[in-house]
């Protein structure tokens, strides 16, 4: 019985990640000295594999471990491991669901909308100029913001939100009720939520159907001046529609953490956007210490064949 921990499909992974997959091993080995951990490349006998915790595993990897009982993905998504042609069908799939971890997204979220709806840029661009000039053009209480995505992360900062006194709404797939937070619900109801969000959160999955949601048709849906913050997935978005909004003010700025490709390249155009604010895929980091207990948990679940905790569907996508 062996667990393997697979990290990194490519070259920009090899030098990303070494520390992480380093201090992931180092505590598993730890606190549970009798597992068999292996770090891949070095799997040893396939046969013996029982359980993957996987962060952009190698393509194809999996489907040649024949007794593999679960994959665990190391963040809460899991577009990273669907995106496996030769994933192996028939074995289940589990993710993070971490509490600390939508604590740290809605600090995110807070963050950004505040800077936002209080319009620290504008007094920033002010100061430079010794400009003393209140304006009364923004209104905290008039603007809504409108979370696409209403799970475990999106639900927990829109609530956080409707605390401060934010009129918060949200769009999810599936109908729910949570206190203060209008809700809408799949594709019928996506241009009502849409024409209502002044400030736009994605915290959706990436899947088939949310790919490129991001685009200038539903740019064009929201109030006019509208601000983006992407925490999803860098597919979500398509960019060549993001800089035309911006260019025409359809949207008045972004604040992105996620990217088609990770690193941003250096010769990218959002870099230098002035409207365009760039983190590095830091809304919410995985944290060993708080995700171990879970992992090892579904790892002894599967070796004892009992139900699974966090699973998803693989129809679905999330
Ligand atoms: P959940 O699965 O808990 O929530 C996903 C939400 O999206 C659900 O409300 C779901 O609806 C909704 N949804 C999915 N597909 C559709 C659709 N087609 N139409 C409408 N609604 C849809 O996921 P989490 O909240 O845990 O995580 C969300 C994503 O956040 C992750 O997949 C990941 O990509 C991203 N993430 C980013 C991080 C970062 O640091 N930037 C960190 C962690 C995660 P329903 O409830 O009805 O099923
Ligand atoms: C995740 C992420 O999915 O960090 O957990 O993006």
């Amino acid at each position: 019985m062996a667990i393997a921990l697979l990290v990194g499909r490519n070259e920009q992974d090899k030098k990303r990640f070494p520390h992480f997959t380093q201090k992931f091993a180092q505590l598993l080995t730890t606190l549970h000295p009798d597992l068999d951990l292996r770090i891949y490349p070095d799997l040893g006998d396939y046969n013996e594999i029982d359980f993957a915790i996987v962060w952009r595993h190698p393509l194809g990897v999996l489907a040649q471990l024949p007794n593999l009982k679960c994959i665990a993905s190391l963040g809460a998504g899991v577009d990273h491991i669907l995106a496996d042609i030769n994933l192996p069908t028939e074995v289940p799939i589990v993710r993070i669901v971490d509490p600390a971890m939508s604590t740290e997204i809605t600090q995110y979220v807070v963050a950004t909308v505040l800077y936002r709806l209080k319009r620290f840029d504008l007094w920033a661009d002010n100061q430079q100029q010794k400009i003393w000039r209140s304006t009364s053009q923004f209104n905290f209480l008039d603007k809504t913001v409108g979370i696409l995505g209403l799970g475990f992360l999106g639900g927990h900062a829109a609530q956080t939100l409707h605390s401060l006194g934010i009129k918060v709404i949200g769009w999810s797939q599936s109908p729910k009720k949570l206190t203060g937070i209008t809700h809408f619900t799949g594709a019928a109801e996506l241009n009502s939520f849409l024409s209502k969000s002044d400030v736009l959160v994605c915290l959706l999955p990436l899947t088939t159907e949310t790919t490129e949601i991001l685009n200038a048709k539903n740019f064009a849906r929201l109030p006019r001046c509208a601000y983006l913050i992407n925490l999803g997935r860098g597919d979500h978005l398509v960019e060549a529609d993001l800089l035309a909004a911006l260019d025409s003010d359809q949207l008045s700025g972004a604040c992105l953490d996620v990217f088609r490709e990770e690193p941003l390249p250096p010769d990218h155009p959002f870099w230098a956007h002035p409207h365009i604010r760039v983190t590095p895929h830091i809304a919410s980091v995985t944290n060993p210490n708080t995700v171990m207990s879970q992992i090892i948990d579904n790892y002894q679940r599967a070796i004892a064949g009992e139900p699974l905790l966090n699973c998803i569907d693989p129809k679905r996508g999330y």
